[in-house]
């Protein structure tokens, strides 16, 4: 969203509002993944419901500009390529969110509605802790462990089995007498609060990065391509629901629970209420006794108890009639801001953070809060010394909402944002329509210079272990490290070095090998990864994986790159913001990269090419076009409404299986494929002749399901 203030959606043009529309559609999207497919949220809870929140006002104003991507039509996140697919038998959704006693009200008059009862009919529910970890699904065949899933997207996830099968209360065999052939059982997968803080000590002592709260940890953790790693995480698992299950063995939602506590999982402390008074006094007592359970809760949910009327109710678009989720208000404090600091993180931007007096919220001291961006400060008109309102969310990075005015001391004056980076003293820029302040200092800042080195050897870059920010930071400073072409001299420096890193503390010689060893073994490296481990801007995973695909090779791709940094006419740039996926925005960010000359002195001592050696071979990756499959070459339109994917996956998976992606439907067309409603396109490929699949035939065809 752009740092200017925002215009009431009423006073909107249209193009206005459509351009805002795309632009919030592409930015939610990219957030989701960055919290869902990446774990690691670049902006708090609260800015992220704050962008869903004007999209959705902007959608029901302009229902016309609604995109294809909305987050309004996903159930869940998109899912990630590490792992294989599995489709869930019957969709994990989401729970409608109820703040008030009002919407609560609203659940129970909609139940008594759909179902017509009476008002003096008993509604029984039953009433649980909503656990804040990730949700996973099991599948027991003849009472054997056989599959265990993510969520993902909600129709598909992610295989995780291995990972599933270490932790501990997930049992390999269900007990007791009654086996089902098949059953399929979902439930928490989460931390302890006091296993988490251990857990990032841990991490810390090793030069780890420590994980932002349980939830991000618990991701980390499940999402291990190595489950020897997974078996070393304090994960633990509650199991609050089971599909597929016999409708005559099972007539109340508490008799599932019972069952599943006998198989010999752990399931959460339930209450069966009778009524709406009992519901919300369950409520209060939760929020009452929150911070004696040991691990984060976001509020409570609501599932009705008659397993018939619970399957009369069914599902309306990504929620169960049956089920509420009650949320807890996020819990305040007031304390006063003692300084604000500036941090430079890895792409430059300046990030104001409040240091407080230490005030306890929750049970958690905190004594540090995210001021976000420049903008926020002047809305806010935060300054030092004020009396700050403090919530902490279920996301742990509390933030600062509000000054209190009556507060203020008399001697307070506005605070004035640096127009220079407080690290390298490089002036830091805002450029138009950007939030944020970046540091131009680029690979001489040092903020940003050992946090790109440690992106650079991440897991998703050059995956080199052993290489803590600590160890990057040190080293960095000892000023053999400075660039990522330093890296592969480390050894040879070392080798020469008056304390050796075999000497130093932390260290043997067997560390020290192994490091050096891990160096080496990367001297060769994929096309995409070598592309995520540069840093850029936006470049994250899966537009490294896009560009590695489109470009074909590291040569190609630094020519164009290139050619478009010098030109926004040239038919290179052109060409670039042409990739399904890749924005106006990303291709800005992408072109400063190839701009900046320390980069491409970097890039020409790091990268071997057919005239000169390098330190690293970056080997070519396979080009779409190349790819054979059975679209590859063949012409599709999609029509109607798409429920497994959205318009945007849809596009960008044909395309990167080769296939033409068009909107009308003609006598060349080879496929159209049908969602909910399809309208006239579906009757032409009719009169045409033209082959029509619906979307689970489609996803057949290209071997994704
Ligand atoms: S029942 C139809 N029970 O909340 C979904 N969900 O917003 C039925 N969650 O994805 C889910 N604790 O990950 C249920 N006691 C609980 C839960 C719970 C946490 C999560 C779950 C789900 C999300 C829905």
């Amino acid at each position: 969203m752009s740092g200017n203030i925002l215009k009431p959606v009423g006073q909107l043009e249209d193009r206005e509002a459509e351009n805002e529309i795309k632009q919030l559609t592409a930015e939610i999207f990219y957030h989701d993944k960055c919290y869902h497919v990446e774990d690691n949220p670049v902006i708090s809870d609260s800015v992220y419901d704050a962008l869903r929140q004007r999209l959705a006002e902007l959608e029901a104003r302009f229902p016309q500009f609604i995109q294809s991507a909305s987050p309004s039509k996903r159930v869940g996140a998109p899912i990630s390529n590490a792992f294989k697919k599995v489709q869930h038998r019957q969709p994990m959704l989401s729970l409608d969110n109820a703040f008030s006693p009002e919407e609560v009200a609203h659940f129970f008059d909609r139940i008594r509605r759909f179902l017509g009862l009476s008002p003096q009919e008993t509604i029984q529910i039953v009433a649980e802790p909503k656990i804040d970890g990730l949700s996973a699904s099991l599948i027991y065949l003849n009472g054997i462990l056989q599959v265990g899933a993510t969520r993902g997207n909600g129709i598909m996830g992610e295989d995780i089995t291995e990972n599933l099968k270490t932790v501990a209360d997930i049992p390999h065999t269900l007990k007791g007498s009654y086996i089902p052939q098949e059953i399929s059982i979902r439930g928490e997968v989460y931390l302890m609060l006091n296993d988490f803080n251990q857990m990032n000590q841990a991490r810390e002592k090793i030069g780890e990065r420590a994980f932002a709260n349980p939830r991000n940890a618990a991701a980390g953790s499940l999402r291990q391509l190595d489950p020897k790693i997974t078996a070393q995480r304090p994960l633990r698992f509650l199991a609050y629901a089971c599909v597929d299950y016999n409708e005559n063995t099972f007539q109340t939602d508490e008799s599932i629970l019972l069952q599943l506590r006998d198989w010999g999982f752990t399931i959460p402390d339930y209450k069966v209420c009778n009524s709406e008074i009992e519901v919300l006094a369950y409520y209060k007592a939760l929020n009452e006794s929150r911070s004696s359970l040991g691990f984060d809760i976001d509020g409570a949910v609501y599932k009705i108890n008659r397993l018939d009327w619970k399957k009369r109710l069914g599902e309306v678009a990504r929620s169960p009639r049956w089920a509420l989720a009650h949320k807890f208000p996020p819990e305040l404090g007031q304390t006063i801001l003692e300084a604000i600091d500036i941090q430079v993180g890895r792409t430059g931007t300046l990030t104001p953070v409040a240091h407080l007096k230490p005030i306890n919220i929750g049970g958690v001291i905190v004594s540090r809060a995210t001021l976000h961006n420049e903008d926020e400060i002047i809305r806010k008109d935060v300054r030092v010394d004020d009396t700050v309102m403090i919530q902490r969310a279920g996301d742990v990075i509390p933030q600062v909402v509000a000054v209190i005015n009556e507060k203020r001391p008399s001697h307070s004056q506005p605070y004035v944002f640096p127009h220079h980076c407080p690290t390298c003293g490089s002036e830091a820029v805002r450029k138009e329509g950007e939030v944020a302040r970046r540091c131009l200092g680029g690979l001489i800042c040092p903020a940003q210079a050992a946090l790109r080195l440690y992106h650079f050897v991440s897991k998703h870059g050059f995956d080199i272990e052993g290489l803590g920010f600590k160890h990057i930071e040190m080293f960095y400073q000892e000023g053999y490290l400075k660039t990522p072409v330093d890296l592969f001299h480390l050894e040879e420096r070392d080798r020469h070095s008056l304390t050796p890193l075999r000497l130093r503390e932390g260290w043997g010689q067997k560390s020290a090998q192994n490091l050096f060893k891990a160096i080496e073994e990367r001297r060769e490296i994929s096309f995409e990864r070598f592309i995520y481990a540069l840093g850029i801007p936006q470049i994250g995973q899966t537009t490294a994986r896009l560009l590695a695909q489109t470009y074909g090779s590291y040569a190609n791709w630094r020519g164009a790159m290139q050619a478009a940094a010098q030109d926004p006419n040239s038919p290179d740039y052109l060409e670039l913001i042409n990739i399904n996926g890749i924005g106006e925005s990303m291709a800005r960010d992408l072109c400063a990269f190839f701009h900046e000359p320390h980069n491409q002195q970097v890039l020409d001592e790091l990268v071997s090419t057919p005239q000169k050696a390098g330190e690293v071979h970056v080997l070519d990756a396979m080009r779409s076009t190349a790819i054979d499959s059975p679209i590859t070459g063949k012409s599709v339109v999609f029509t109607g409404i798409l429920t497994l994917l959205t318009r945007a996956e849809a596009k960008a998976q044909a395309e990167r299986l080769g296939c033409k992606v068009t909107s009308t439907v003609s006598a060349k067309t080879d496929f159209v494929v049908q969602g909910e409603n399809p309208g006239s396109k579906a009757k032409k490929a009719q009169e045409l002749g033209v082959q029509i699949l619906d979307e689970m035939q489609w996803l057949e065809l290209i071997g994704q399901t």
